[in-house]
């Protein structure tokens, strides 16, 4: 049956909100929440699930919440698209979007490409449905919140005297959205008071850098969180100001100090043998031609002769 379409793409508004209210009994809504990563794909699923599923009876637009002069992908199986997407298409989405290629098989499954913190709305999967008349009716929608996120980078913390106070600084960036930060007095794990700022990127991510001062003299076991809500992920950096080395680190253990200095100790004594043993060979062999030489390493007589 041909029919003519060319009012529907004029006036998609118009249409839209028509067979809304005649067939609103019909339409069902969903409620979806979904979690992107800044500049990957995400995918907005809206199945037809029923058997009797015949692509050609349908049209699918995906639209944002709150925009209507404007869509962010479409399929009509009758229609080259081309024309009047490049009008209706909302420009921020252009050269972003595809439906996966399951539309036979009933997925209207929408493919976000290279999302950034802008795309984050709530979107509506609206699917029309021939009738008996061969007319397109609202059939059902399906609403998806998008929200987007990235991951922090591993805190680095860094500490500073200055008189009488010592400042500590945390910084991690790069993610997404503004995360919370905590410092905590890892001695009686109390919460300490700390300033924020916040830098946004270009491509939307944010930087965090988090100050906290203390007195000086007080030696302090201290842990900087950042949080991100979003990805429910918590990264940690600790210093330890009572430690030998007094140097902050992301772990950074007594034991492993002490075993440092041990080996240093270590590594010096063993030069100090071998020049010792060394000069002592070379006096051995020239006394004593038949002398040989590993047969001796490791023993704890070096330089005495026997
Ligand atoms: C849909 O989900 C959003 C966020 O998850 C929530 O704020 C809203 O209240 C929900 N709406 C309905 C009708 O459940
Ligand atoms: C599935 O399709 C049949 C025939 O078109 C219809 O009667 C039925 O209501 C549909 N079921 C759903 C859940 O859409
Ligand atoms: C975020 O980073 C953590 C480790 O730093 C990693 O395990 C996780 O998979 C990352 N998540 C994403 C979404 O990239
Ligand atoms: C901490 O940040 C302040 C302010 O930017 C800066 O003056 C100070 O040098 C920083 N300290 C360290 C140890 O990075
Ligand atoms: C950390 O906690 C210990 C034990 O309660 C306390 O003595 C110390 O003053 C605290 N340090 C700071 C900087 O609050
Ligand atoms: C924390 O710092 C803020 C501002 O720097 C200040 O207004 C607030 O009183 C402080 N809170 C505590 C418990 O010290
Ligand atoms: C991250 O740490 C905060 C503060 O300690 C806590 O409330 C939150 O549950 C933690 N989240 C995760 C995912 O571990």
């Amino acid at each position: 049956m041909k029919r003519n379409v060319a009012p529907v793409k004029l006036d998609f508004k118009e249409t839209f909100v028509k067979s809304m209210c005649l067939i609103s009994h019909f339409v069902f809504i969903a409620n979806i929440s979904v979690t992107g990563i800044i500049g990957s794909t995400v995918e907005l699923r809206c199945d037809e699930l029923n058997g009797t599923f015949i692509l050609n009876n349908f049209r699918v637009t995906w639209r944002k919440e709150g925009e209507i002069k404007c869509f962010v992908e479409t399929y009509d199986s009758d229609e080259d698209l081309t024309s009047y997407r490049e009008k209706n298409q909302c420009a921020d989405f252009r050269d972003r979007t595809r439906f996966k290629e399951e539309l036979k098989e009933g997925k209207f499954t929408l493919q976000l490409l290279r999302i950034s913190p802008k795309d984050e709305f709530t979107y509506t999967c609206v699917v029309l449905k021939k009738n008996e008349e061969g007319k397109f009716e609202v059939h059902r929608e399906v609403k998806t919140n998008l929200k987007v996120a990235a991951n922090y980078s591993a805190p680095v913390l860094t500490r500073m005297l200055s008189g009488e106070e010592t400042t500590f600084n945390c910084t991690s960036s790069h993610g997404y959205p503004q995360p919370k930060v905590y410092w905590v007095n890892h001695t009686d794990i109390s919460l300490l008071n700390s300033t924020e700022q916040y830098t946004r990127a270009p491509d939307g991510t944010i930087s965090v850098f988090s100050m906290l001062t203390v007195k000086a003299a007080t030696a302090i076991k201290l842990e900087c969180t950042i949080e991100n809500e979003q990805l429910h992920q918590n990264l940690t950096a600790s210093i330890d100001t009572s430690s030998p080395e007094n140097s902050p680190s992301v772990d950074n253990s007594p034991s492993k100090t002490k075993g440092a200095v041990l080996a240093s100790v270590a590594a010096v004594s063993i030069v100090i043998l071998l020049i010792f043993y060394i000069g002592w060979k070379k006096r051995r062999t020239s006394v004593l031609m038949t002398y040989t030489a590993p047969a001796e390493i490791g023993n704890r007589n070096f330089g005495l002769p026997e």
